[in-house]
């Protein structure tokens, strides 16, 4: 029997364990990424054939993509089409679109990669969001002015990483920045600044049925971390609080309102300092910045993995859920002034992860009891402060 033939696509560097699985699995494993990747060290044992697309800074002319990806079909039968990233989503649809291979269309795509789309869809569906408005018609605009106090956040529809996010004080400076954006700002949205707590769930769905999520606070909100520097924290939910079992409840209404079929998700909620609950942002991937070490330190599911097998069994065969440890873990991340900070200084035997890049600083905490990986937590954030942020100015930490 031919085996089944998944593409993935990846134009950052991501998901080695997504291709491991799958090549586990019995797959055939064929990985399009950027030109610029070609050093990468993807898991060559893993993946049967590898494409390159000419990039710009990971940026792809989507033509070139589906031009290759069918070329590839002439000879090579298609059955899944995977986007590793954020970023791939809208290539992947695209792609399925064109060769009409099944999985997520450009509809429900939208609703988990467009931070406008994903708002109104919720809205919809009667899930608590942030006062928002489209950067498009200037009565609309002047009438949300008007009708939500400030501070406001201008943000981008389509980045991550709180990339190109600013916090607005009033309207004279909104119609200043909405100025300079041009033509671009329908590519934007305006939204009410809701001043509480980050929260965010990865989720594993299949066939619509919400098969395991697990629920963490960021220690500080992404926004603040990488805009007035500091270190970055997450930390999971004691299970069965009130807290935990609210934020479960509403992650699993806003995925059935969405429509995730079929995968993986991060999503992300504020709670405000009022006390209710807002959703903030979706994703149809495994969470950044470290977040699947963080939830296979406490559960000893590896949401790259699972994800794999979610996608070969595409419906079609069961999907057995994996069973999630019920320990619990911690995150920290901060960029580091030293260029290989040491990390065997924090040597509690709750360490279970350090990370290795240059100039970043990261471990995780492991513990059966909450209270302790809490405890370890602030004790070593704030080690990370004095030892490895003194005098950086942080630009771009972690933050999705
Ligand atoms: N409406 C809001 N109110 C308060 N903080 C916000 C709001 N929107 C975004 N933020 C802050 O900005 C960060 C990034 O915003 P988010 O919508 O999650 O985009 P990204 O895709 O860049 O992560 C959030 O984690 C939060 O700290
Ligand atoms: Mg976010």
């Amino acid at each position: 029997m031919e085996p089944l033939t998944i593409l993935c696509v990846a134009s950052y560097h991501k998901g080695g364990e997504f291709l491991r699985e799958a090549k586990r699995q019995g797959a055939r494993v064929l990985l399009v990424t950027s030109e610029s990747l070609r050093g990468a060290d993807w898991p060559a044992d893993s993946i049967d054939e590898i494409f390159y697309v000419p990039d710009q800074q990971k940026r792809w002319r989507l033509d070139d993509f589906i031009l290759g990806a069918s070329y590839l079909a002439e000879r090579l039968p298609i059955d899944r089409i995977v986007p590793l990233d954020d970023f791939d989503l809208e290539k992947a649809s695209a792609l399925r679109e064109h060769l009409r291979v099944p999985g997520m269309g450009e509809t429900t795509m939208r609703y988990f990669r467009d931070k406008l789309a994903m708002r109104m869809k919720a809205q919809e569906a009667g899930v608590p969001v942030p006062a928002f408005v489209h950067v498009l018609n200037d009565a609309r605009i002047r009438d949300f002015c008007a009708r939500v106090p400030p501070p406001w956040v201008l943000k981008p529809r389509h980045e991550a990483g709180t990339i190109g996010i600013r916090k607005i004080a009033g309207a004279d400076e909104l119609w200043a920045v909405v100025g300079a954006l041009g033509d671009r700002r329908s590519y934007y949205l305006l939204e009410q600044f809701v001043p509480g707590d980050v929260f965010h769930v990865d989720s594993i769905v299949y066939e619509r049925d919400l098969r395991g999520a697990v629920a963490s606070r960021y220690g500080t909100p992404p926004f603040d971390v990488s805009h007035s520097g500091g270190v970055f924290t997450t930390c999971l939910l004691e299970r069965g609080t009130d807290q935990e079992v609210t934020l479960q409840v509403f992650n699993r209404r806003l995925l059935d309102a969405l429509g995730l079929v079929r995968g993986v998700s991060h999503s992300e909620y504020i709670l405000g300092e009022d006390g209710t609950w807002y959703f903030l942002e979706t994703s149809a991937r495994v969470g950044g910045a470290h977040i699947a070490e963080l939830v296979e330190a406490a559960t000893g599911v590896n949401l790259w993995a699972e994800w794999a097998k979610i996608e070969i069994a595409g419906g079609k065969t069961p999907y057995e859920t994996p069973r999630f440890r019920p320990d619990y873990a911690g995150l920290i991340v901060s960029l580091a002034r030293q260029e290989w900070p040491d990390l065997t200084v924090f040597d509690a035997p709750e360490v279970v992860w350090r990370l290795e890049k240059r100039h970043h600083a990261g471990i995780i905490v492991r513990s059966e009891r909450h209270a302790r990986v809490i405890e370890l937590l602030d004790a070593y954030a704030r080690r990370f402060v004095d030892e490895f942020t003194a005098t950086l100015p942080m630009g771009d930490a972690p933050a999705d």
